[in-house]
């Protein structure tokens, strides 16, 4: 064992070389492919960022009408899935039924599964990039208990994963710019991440050479926890139940601090964000814009600032850097645009997607080794089995 670098929660283990996405957590920043994360929130779209990340380069006009195209064909899901979801109580969480449906699209398309060439590996992206807006749609529309949706070819991605999330049968859909721009933005600040624990979870499946599909369902679940993505469903619902509490901040701040106390401040702290999460400032602006532009006044912003301000003020939370992350107001800018609160982490799935491809493809066009870490064993030393009649 003396040759086995003991590090739990691989804080300071790199497992891989990747040339996607920079992060230095001591000044804040965040570049994808080199691009800062300011600039790219700012100009670009998220089907440029999904080209940016899997490619490595910003695409030109005839690239990316061509990516588009790539992912439209793939955009439908077939009838038997639908069967799947059925089978679902309604009550299911959104997040659970996603990565059912996501492992099963392996049973569909499964020649996308052993796929090692460049274009192949493509295919299965589009493939996956496609089907992947339909389905998380799919999981709000059962839990609402509306009748599932189509994808429409005459709309733009974040378009038409609104038409899907939102259109009722009769009645037609009125696309907000305010609210498609306000979902791209999210989107993009989602789109990858470096080495987190879901990103880590996709690259460890696909290590052995597991499908697409099956490694991006393991890290969905990998999200789901309210450690991780999670955490942006547990902020509203930590926001919900200060407000019913009379809006006592105070309190709320010692049960974190409390460590006889699991509850934690939700939305806050990174294990690499030690002074501020750029996603986090991009967010609150944008927060405050969206709820301005949709003429919205949610005194949940104003309990979440008031919280901010105590928090970032108590000596508990400085001497700890911590500071709000990507989730602490996203959930504020889900809730404006109607989304269920438990459907915020298919959010960041959607969001997330393109960067876990991009790590995926990444993993595999550089060869990278099965995934396996050794331990440190502590048990019982070696000694003879025992009959059960003398146990
Ligand atoms: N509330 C109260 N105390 C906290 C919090 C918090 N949110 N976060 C960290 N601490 C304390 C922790 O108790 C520990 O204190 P001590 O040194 O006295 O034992 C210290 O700060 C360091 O925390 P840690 O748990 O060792 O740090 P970590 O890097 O293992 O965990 C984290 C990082 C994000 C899991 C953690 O900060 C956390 O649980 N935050 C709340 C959940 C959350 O918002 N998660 C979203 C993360 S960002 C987006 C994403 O990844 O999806």
């Amino acid at each position: 064992t003396g040759l086995i670098t003991f590090d739990p929660g691989y804080k300071n283990t790199g497992a891989c070389e990747s040339k996607i996405t920079f992060l230095d957590g001591e000044e804040g920043k965040l570049l994808y492919r080199g691009y800062p994360i300011e600039q790219i929130a700012e100009k670009s779209s998220f089907v440029e960022v999904m080209y940016l990340l899997l490619k490595g380069e910003l695409p030109t006009q005839a690239e990316l009408d061509q990516f588009n195209k790539d992912i439209a064909e793939y955009n439908y899901v077939t009838e038997d899935l639908v069967k799947i979801l059925d089978a679902f109580p309604s009550s299911a969480h959104p997040m659970g039924m996603l990565s059912s449906l996501t492992s099963a699209l392996s049973a569909f398309n499964p020649k996308c599964v052993n796929v090692h060439s460049p274009d192949d590996m493509y295919k299965a992206a589009v493939t996956l990039l496609g089907k992947f807006p339909v389905l998380a749609s799919w999981t709000q529309r059962k839990s609402k208990g509306l009748p599932i949706n189509y994808s429409n070819d005459e709309l733009g991605y974040v378009e038409n994963f609104y038409h899907l999330l939102f259109k009722k049968p009769g009645k037609d859909l009125e696309l907000n710019p305010v609210i498609i721009d306000a979902l791209d933005k999210l989107l993009i600040l989602h789109a990858d991440h470096e080495q987190n624990c879901s990103t880590s979870t996709v690259r460890l499946v696909g290590s052995s050479h597991a499908g697409l599909f099956a490694s991006i369902s393991a890290g969905i679940s990998a999200l789901w926890g309210p450690l991780h993505g999670g955490a942006n469903q547990a902020v509203l619902e930590m926001l919900d139940a200060i407000q019913a509490d009379g809006g006592n901040v105070e309190k709320y701040l010692e049960k974190a601090k409390d460590k006889n106390d699991p509850f934690r401040l939700m939305g806050f702290g990174h294990r690499v964000y030690k002074n501020f999460d750029p996603r986090a400032k991009i967010i609150k602006v944008a927060c405050d814009n969206v709820l301005e532009q949709l003429g919205i006044n949610d005194p949940i912003l104003d309990i979440a600032k008031k919280l901010e301000r105590a928090a970032l003020e108590d000596d508990y939370f400085k001497s700890r850097n911590l500071y709000p992350n990507v989730d602490f107001y996203s959930g504020i800018i889900y809730k404006a645009l109607d989304i269920p609160t438990e459907m915020f982490t298919v959010m960041f799935a959607v969001g997330r997607l393109p960067g876990w491809i991009a790590q995926w493809m990444e993993m595999r066009e550089t060869n990278q080794p099965i995934g396996r870490p050794r331990q440190l064993y502590t048990g019982s030393p070696a000694r003879d089995y025992v009959e059960i009649s003398k146990r």
